[in-house]
Parts: C-alpha cells; structure tokens; sequence
C-alpha cells in the first residue's frame, strides 16, 4: 500500500515525496466517557492510512484521494470547509496548525488506506492525525502528538459538527504494538498495558449498517451528560464532570435527576469503573473476567446509554452464546459499525461461518470479519 501511495505522487506530482502513516483505532472497553473527562482503553490497529506529501512551492494544497480517485485544490491562506468532503479533514488540520501559529505553505498529496469506511475504527482520526503527521514533518514543525490529537478532536468538531471526543486521535497518535492504552481524558495522559491474549485474539464483526440518526445522536448524550453535571452541581458543588462522581454516589444521583438522564449518567459512572477493572483483569491476564466486563458494558450501552441498535445487539447476544467467546461487545459510538469479540483463536472460522449465516438470516447483509491486533500509532515512514 505505501509503494502504490509513493508510486501514485511520484506519477502525479514528478517528486520525491515524504512518507507518513497513520493508524484507525479499536477500543478494549470504555465507550462514551471520555467527552466527560472519564477513562478508555483504545488501542491503534495495523489497519491505517498512508500519506505522501511534498512543498510545492505554491499557495495552494493539492491533494489526490487514491480511494475515492478524486482530487481536491484549496488555498492554504483561504478556505472553508465543504459540508461531508473527505477534504474537510485536511483543511480542519491545516485550519488548526495556522490557528497555533504554524505556517502552513503550498503542499502536495496523495493518501490512501485499508480501514473500512464506516467500521468504527476511525477513518476520521487516522486522516486527520496522519495529515498532521506529514505536515508536522515536512515543514520540520515537530509538534508533539498530544497536540495533534488535540488538533484532531477540534477539526472534527469545527469542520464535521461531531462534538466527539479525545479518544480516538489520541489512540491513532500514541499507539504501542502489542499495548492498549489505559487514557485519561481529564488529563489527556495513557498508561501502556500490554496485550498478551495467549489462544485468544480480538476479532471485528461488521454489521455493514451506520443509522441516520448517529451523528445528532451523539451530540445530544453529550448534551444530556453535561445537563446532568449542571443539575449534580447543586448537591456535589465540586463535580466538574461525571467522572467525578463514585459508584457510591448513584442512590443520591438517582434521587436527584429524571429517570432519562439518571440511565445516562449510570452508565458513564459505572463504565469508568470497569475501565479501570478491565485494565487490571487485563496486567493479570483474567481474560474470563475481562469478557464479562465486555458484555457489561454492552448491556448498559444498549439498554442504559441506548447508542446500540437491533444489529449490534443481535451480533452481541449471538457470541455471548458461544463457549470460545469470553466476550463481546458494541465498539465506538454505536448506530452500527462493528461489535469487538474476545475468542479462541482455533474456533475463528466455525465463529465466522455461524455468525455469517445467522447475522445474514436476520438481516440480509453479509457481515465483515475484521482480524486486529494492537500496533504502532501515527509516524514519519520516510
Ligand atoms: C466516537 C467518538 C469518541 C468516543 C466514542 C464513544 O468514536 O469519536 O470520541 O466518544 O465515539 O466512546
């Protein structure tokens, strides 16, 4: 995939270009907390997209999308975003690096990658990271990577209107291979946990749906997190966020707010802790107990949260069956992408024919098996 990036600029451009690369992401547990300074457990995948660029000693970027075979020209003194273009990422980026003081001249490039588009393993964070990757090191800016991913999360949420938050740039930016990152996004600082599954292994499944309703969706559980916080605030005057109340608090949290937000705010409290449970199951390799905190996790999402939807939920309750899955659960913001599954390695293609053909029964879709592995996040190549 790099050698066809390089190749296509070479081809395109007629120079020598720089190469960079930058990771999607997959998240062990932890789903919909770290917009509330909670805590996730992402880990950056081998699946990713590749960038070469080179200075073109001009005023304007000219970016060629070998996925799409499109290209795309803007003035890097002058541009606006383009409702729902693959662009915006780019622009939202350079957007940011001017904004920081960094000046940005004329650029070519070329990017393409293998994540699949609408997985849930975060196209957007790898596109976004990447491009500032390969503009950080071509104009010799060294920006450090909690900034880009900073830069990230404020481009997606200027440019695409998706009040998202820290996780998933942080992930694609800080990678380790073979580790998973235990995040605090109060403080935007990661603990490397290693990853050693031993027979087991972290297969994707692909419910190929993404619901309508996903983007406003999410803004508004954020918005009902946040009303929950002004309304705490009157009985706990130092919450700042909902991570800052403790599962000993819910009685009191449950006799103050409606029924509709208390559901919410449970299952942001509660999935903070089995964060940190996961991350301990995981340093002393109690996969069993790591599982079950999976299918917590997926239960409050669905049914607490209710960011599921019929095809992630079918795809849950079909593993939980099985005896090889020590868990399996919902991944990223929900309405659809992919569920992320914890089984024995030997039992992979009699767990890929069986859900193939049930999932397929009750939908008529052809679901996506998505082998993962933790990997090295974003860098220069060459
Ligand atoms: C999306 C967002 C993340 C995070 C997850 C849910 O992936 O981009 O910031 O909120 O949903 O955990």
């Amino acid at each position: 995939m790099r050698e066809i990036i390089a190749n296509s600029f070479v081809e395109i451009f007629s120079q020598e270009p720089l190469l960079a690369f930058a990771p999607g992401r997959i998240n062990l547990i932890g789903e919909h907390t770290d917009y509330q300074e909670g805590f996730v457990f992402p880990a950056a995948v081998a699946q990713g997209i590749h960038f070469a660029i080179q200075k073109n000693n001009s005023k304007s970027a000219r970016i060629h999308s070998l996925d799409f075979n499109e290209d795309f020209v803007f003035d890097v003194k002058s541009f606006s975003p383009k409702k729902g273009h693959w662009a915006n990422y780019i622009m939202g980026m350079v957007s940011q690096f001017k904004q920081a003081g960094y000046e940005v001249a004329g650029f070519d490039m070329v990017f393409g990658g293998n994540i699949p588009v609408g997985s849930g393993l975060s196209s957007s964070a790898a596109l976004s990271v990447g491009v500032g990757t390969a503009i950080s090191g071509l104009f010799d800016f060294n920006i450090p990577k909690k900034s880009l991913a900073l830069y990230a999360q404020k481009s997606e949420q200027l440019f695409e209107g998706l009040n998202c938050g820290i996780m998933d740039p942080y992930a694609s930016a800080f990678g380790k291979a073979d580790h998973a990152l235990l995040l605090d996004c109060r403080s935007n600082s990661h603990e490397e946990v290693p990853i050693s599954l031993g027979p087991y292994c972290l297969l994707l499944v692909n419910t190929k749906v993404k619901h309508k309703l996903a983007d406003s969706a999410y803004n508004k559980r954020r918005s009902a997190c946040e009303e929950s916080v002004e309304i705490l605030s009157h009985t706990f005057p130092d919450i700042k966020t909902l991570r800052d109340i403790s599962e000993t608090d819910l009685p009191k949290v449950k006799s103050i707010l409606s029924i509709e937000l208390f559901s919410k705010a449970k299952h942001v409290i509660l999935e903070d802790v089995r964060v940190h449970q996961a991350g301990e199951s995981l340093r002393r390799g109690e996969l069993v107990k790591f599982g079950k905190l999976m299918k917590a996790s997926h239960e409050s999402l669905s049914k607490d949260y209710e960011v599921s939807c019929k095809e992630l939920d079918f795809l849950a309750e079909e593993s939980w069956k099985k005896s090889y899955v020590l868990g399996s659960r919902m991944m990223g913001g929900g309405f659809g992408g992919c569920t992320i599954n914890l089984l024995e390695n030997e039992y992979i293609p009699e767990f890929k024919e069986s859900i193939a053909k049930s999932y397929f029964d009750a939908f008529n879709i052809e679901p996506e098996f998505i082998e993962v592995k933790p990997s090295d996040g974003a860098r220069i190549v060459k």
